[in-house]
């Protein structure tokens, strides 16, 4: 899978405004913070075009990205820790889960996003419960490894395995390039 171009679409923050044209889309979720835009600029490389910050809760809207004219990667915003109001917490969570759980959308892929360092949290464990009920087709990324000591890897991936079950774990770093074809092959070769 070769990305030649990616487009920003449009930024949705209601309930029933999204696009429904057929194509096919592929939504990236996971904890504020995790690096969801990050991946999404690695994979399209153009560093600027999800927007990214070291504040958590920077994502607030279902942003639609266009890829080579023929399918979507959607950043949603993050669970778990935005830094913001209790009404802008609320109104986030309810438009991830409208989105994902309950929308009339569906998804080719769903890729969950946990920070290898911080480990598997409740809150991931929760998003891939109901994921798993809903049988979405889910690729688990473990995002960060660059912040990994060397000497933990091994025990930190296992630990992260166990708490994920039967999925498959594709370790990656937004930051330093690794594992996008991995990731890519996982997106769009079955
Ligand atoms: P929200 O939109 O707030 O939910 O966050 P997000 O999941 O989209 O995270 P974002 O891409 O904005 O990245 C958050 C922070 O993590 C930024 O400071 C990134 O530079 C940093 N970051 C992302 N990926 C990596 C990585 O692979 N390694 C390291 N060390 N930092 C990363
Ligand atoms: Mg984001």
């Amino acid at each position: 899978m070769n990305i030649r171009s990616a487009k920003f679409i449009k930024g949705v923050v209601k309930e029933d405004d999204l696009l429904d044209d057929g194509k096919p889309q592929i939504a990236f979720i996971g904890r504020s913070n995790v690096g969801k835009s990050s991946i999404i600029n690695t994979l399209v490389k153009q560093p600027g075009l999800a927007r990214t910050s070291s504040f958590p809760g920077r994502t607030q809207e279902i942003n639609l990205f266009l890829i080579n004219n023929s399918f979507y990667l959607v950043d949603l915003p993050g669970y778990g820790y935005a830094r913001l109001s209790r009404e802008g917490q609320i109104r986030v969570q309810r438009l991830i889960y409208w989105y994902l759980l309950d929308s009339p959308y569906e998804q080719k892929k769903v890729i969950l996003i946990i920070d290898a360092d911080v480990g598997v949290t409740d809150n991931d464990s929760k998003m891939l419960y109901s994921l798993e009920d809903q049988e979405k087709d889910v690729v688990i990324v473990a995002n960060k490894i660059d912040k990994i000591k060397k000497g933990v890897y091994s025990r930190q991936m296992q630990k992260i395995q166990e708490k994920v079950g039967r999925h498959k774990i594709i370790p990656f770093s937004a930051e330093k390039r690794i594992g996008i074809k991995e990731l890519l092959a996982e997106m769009f070769d079955k």
